[in-house]
């Protein structure tokens, strides 16, 4: 199908608004493989503007101007070849804060928000309390945690120097750049053996090399390989992470480490192994699979 926001208006009726780029946008995307077309749409249109997405809907029938066209052409084609609308648009929402992303970066999942919600949880008693973030990419869990809790200064490790640029300007967009600490390194490498934590928590890389084919083609084509693949079964860092974290929690600390649904059982065994640890907790999304371990560290 030809993209066809070109086209010279032959009556009025025929013109480019708003209400009629959203309607011809959704019903393409929607061609083209996209799961939320219309949001889609409504997203890269505001993108193309520079306005916000409520006020689409108060000038509905406005007429787009060719510039706007034209930036809404290649964003549109762009999606069409399943670019992320996060990287085309730069930032995603994660616990209803706004996070800069770009191509460096693992978009934020939604899922992911548990892990913040556990650890905000599990620090609300504590005075001046500190949590280490492995694996920060752009810093979601990090800085969501440093702006619920403002006791807490947070340590964020990740290996990818690009990914920490990101991290970093988002902790000064959301004024807690003081707060949170960023390190760069292989997961507990750039601690001291000083730095101990209430909580260390970690969305870590856990998709199986041997599974990648079943990854969908817009992450498996354009977020970063590093912040996805760990190794054959998809436990490598999460097999490091539990065996080093006992060094940095403090007695009666708490691991809280985010997996996919079919590891569940592995993870407990590999908790449960190493001796360190209360019986595990398996934690499970909104979706009610499985998706992270809870685990504390025997007094
Ligand atoms: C799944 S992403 C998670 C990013 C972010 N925490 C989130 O939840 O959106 C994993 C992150 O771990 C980083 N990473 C991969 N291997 C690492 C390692 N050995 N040490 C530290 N960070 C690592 C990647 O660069 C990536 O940013």
């Amino acid at each position: 199908m030809e993209l066809s926001l070109t086209a010279n208006p032959a009556t009025p009726a025929d013109q480019w608004t708003i209400r009629r780029v959203l309607e011809w946008t959704t019903g393409y995307l929607g061609e083209h493989g996209s799961e939320s077309p219309r949001l889609e749409a409504e997203i890269l249109l505001a993108h193309a503007r520079g306005c916000p997405r409520i006020q689409l809907y108060t000038q509905f029938d406005e007429v787009l101007n060719e510039q706007v066209r034209g930036r809404m052409r290649e964003l549109v084609t762009r999606r069409a070849h399943l670019e992320p609308v996060a990287y085309l648009v730069g930032h995603r929402e994660f616990f209803s804060l706004d996070f800069e992303v770009t191509r460096d970066v693992l978009i934020p999942r939604p899922e992911t928000e548990m892990l913040v919600m556990e650890s905000l949880e599990l620090l609300k008693d504590k005075s001046s309390p500190n949590v280490l973030d492995l694996g920060t990419g752009s810093g979601c869990i990090a800085i969501a945690i440093a702006v619920h809790a403002k006791n807490t200064n947070v340590s964020a490790t990740d290996l990818s120097e690009a990914a920490l640029a990101v991290a970093k300007r988002n902790a000064t967009a959301h004024e807690v750049a003081d707060r949170v600490t960023f390190r760069q390194g292989d997961l507990f490498a750039p601690l001291s053996t000083d730095d101990i934590f209430d909580v260390i928590v970690s969305n870590p890389p856990y998709v199986a090399t041997d599974d990648q084919s079943d990854l969908a083609p817009d992450v498996r084509q354009h977020e970063p390989h590093e912040a996805l693949f760990s190794g054959g079964d998809g436990l490598d860092h999460i097999r490091r992470i539990v065996d080093g974290a006992p060094q940095h929690l403090k007695s009666g600390g708490t691991l809280l480490i985010e997996f996919s649904p079919e590891q569940a059982e592995r993870i407990v065994d590999l908790v449960e192994q190493s001796g360190e640890f209360e019986p595990p907790k398996v934690l499970s999304d909104t979706s009610r699979q499985p998706r992270a371990v809870r685990a504390k560290r025997i007094t």
